[in-house]
């Protein structure tokens, strides 16, 4: 049986990482989205507010599972019994930091392989960095993340006196 981890922020999860979701799902037998709990990179969202929307999207995926992890990727997958991390690369941008990601994780974990999907082209410039940038700034969001993750968008920007501009 094979069992991935597909590791990130996902602060929060827009349709790029759907996209990589539901592709990897298809070549894998069991696909464990790891969502990092690290508070030193000060989240928008906590981690069970990230976990409950990545479960709320991926209900109709049967073999995915959404499990939080803090510390280092090769002891979640160990723990998870996964030998290969998958990851998405949108542009040569993302190649640098995912080349030394996965060398790195390869040396602490030999048994440790990554594997890269490329980012369908549509999704190819989003990332949750600019999502968060919009919401921040009363924008719509509606193209680049799942009506769950607009609605909790909405809802945190409220509590911060943001109010989306266009509603
Ligand atoms: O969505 P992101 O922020 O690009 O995901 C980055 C992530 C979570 C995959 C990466 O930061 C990670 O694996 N963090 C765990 C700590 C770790 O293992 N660091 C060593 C890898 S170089």
């Amino acid at each position: 049986m094979l069992r991935a981890i597909y590791p990130g922020s996902f602060d929060p999860v827009t349709y790029g990482h759907l996209d990589i979701i539901r592709r990897s799902c298809k070549i894998v037998d069991e696909l464990v989205v790891g969502v990092l709990n690290n508070n030193a990179k000060m989240p928008l969202f906590s981690v069970e507010e990230r976990v409950k929307m990545l479960q709320e999207v991926t209900k109709d995926l049967k073999n995915v599972k959404i499990v939080p992890f803090h510390g280092l990727l090769i002891d979640f997958a160990r723990e998870m019994d996964a030998y290969v991390v998958i990851r998405g690369l949108r542009a040569i941008t993302d190649f640098e930091y995912e080349l030394q990601m996965s060398q790195t994780n390869h040396k602490l974990e030999p048994d440790l392989e990554t594997m890269f999907l490329t980012t369908s082209i549509e999704y190819s410039y989003l990332s949750s960095t600019t999502v968060r940038e919009i919401a921040t700034y009363g924008g719509d969001v509606s193209q680049f993340v799942p009506e769950e993750v607009r609605i909790a968008l909405k809802e945190k920007m409220k509590t911060k006196g943001v109010y989306n501009k266009y509603e």
